[in-house]
């Protein structure tokens, strides 16, 4: 089996995504050499070369070589028109597939290349752009355990990955943590502008929160304690934190999660069936 140290990987579309995983992979010890990429934007592409030393073209075919893996990175609405482009050169050398595009099916991806070769298909997250990913995946039936064992290693090189059995749960990942950063974000941003409006400068209220949230997250994760066990730590009856999450609950936070979270969920199914 071969290791991620000794695989040639090529990115089709070199964006914020493909940058990433390119930046992770060089830390984990790949070199610039193992690693091509494909993008019609010059910035970009001058990007890759100055930061990484990672040869690139324009052309998705050009110097297509024999890479083990083919990760496709770029946005939803034109994988049909890149799969189509490299098609002939993934069939003739059947790679991996990994794709990191929101909504686009295996099966669409298989459709598109004219091929019956491994596919995989992940839901990375936006903090993958600094190392810290959360990311659902999703094989095929064609993928070996060994690709399953290489695809882990890249994707760790941007976060956290966990494996999904069956291919409808990435959009129940979309819906935590594909869209998940941002229910934070708008979270932090209430509690900022609460916290300015019972005297805090804007400045101090933004510092404060953004603490709060890093350490609040790292405890979470670094603590044996549940999330429930966590936050009455912090409660004391009848104190403020106590005053806070009653309030919370008489407004059915719960139940305001509970149906954003579906609403993501529904929205992900459908956003899925429109590449057909
Ligand atoms: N960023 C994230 O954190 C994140 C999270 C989850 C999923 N994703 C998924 O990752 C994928 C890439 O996202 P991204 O944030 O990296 O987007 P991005 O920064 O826009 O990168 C995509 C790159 O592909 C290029 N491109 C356009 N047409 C192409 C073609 N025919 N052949 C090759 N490359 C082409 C784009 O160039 P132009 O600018 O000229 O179009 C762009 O440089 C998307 O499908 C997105 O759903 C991203």
């Amino acid at each position: 089996m071969k290791n991620i140290q000794d695989m040639r990987i090529r990115f089709v579309g070199a964006g914020n995504m493909a940058a990433s995983l390119i930046g992770g992979l060089i830390n984990k010890g790949l070199t610039s050499s193992q690693m091509t990429a494909s993008d019609p934007q010059k910035n970009q592409r001058d990007y890759i070369e100055q930061q990484f030393q990672v040869q690139t073209f324009d052309d998705n075919n050009a110097h297509f070589g024999m890479p083990d893996v083919v990760v496709v990175a770029v946005k939803p609405q034109i994988m049909k028109v890149v799969l189509n482009d490299v098609a002939a050169n993934l069939k003739a050398v059947n790679p991996l597939v990994i794709s990191v595009a929101a909504g686009i099916t295996t099966e669409q991806i298989v459709n598109w290349t004219h091929t019956n070769h491994g596919v995989i298909r992940t839901m990375p997250n936006t903090p993958a752009l600094i190392g810290q990913g959360a990311i659902g995946m999703y094989a095929n039936n064609q993928v070996t355990q060994a690709q399953k064992y290489q695809t882990e290693q890249i994707m760790d090189a941007v976060g956290t990955s966990i494996w999904v059995d069956q291919e409808q749960q990435i959009d129940a990942v979309t819906a935590l943590s594909g869209s998940g950063p941002a229910y934070f974000f708008m979270f932090m941003e209430c509690l900022q502008e609460a916290a300015e409006s019972i005297g805090l400068s804007s400045e101090q209220a933004a510092l404060l929160t953004k603490k709060t949230a890093v350490g609040a997250s790292l405890l979470a994760e670094r603590s044996p304690e549940s999330l429930m066990r966590l936050k009455d730590r912090v409660t004391s009856p009848n104190g403020t934190t106590y005053a806070a999450l009653q309030t919370f609950e008489q407004n059915n936070m719960k139940e305001i999660v509970d149906r954003a979270v579906h609403a993501a969920f529904t929205r992900s199914i459908e956003l899925s069936r429109v590449h057909d």
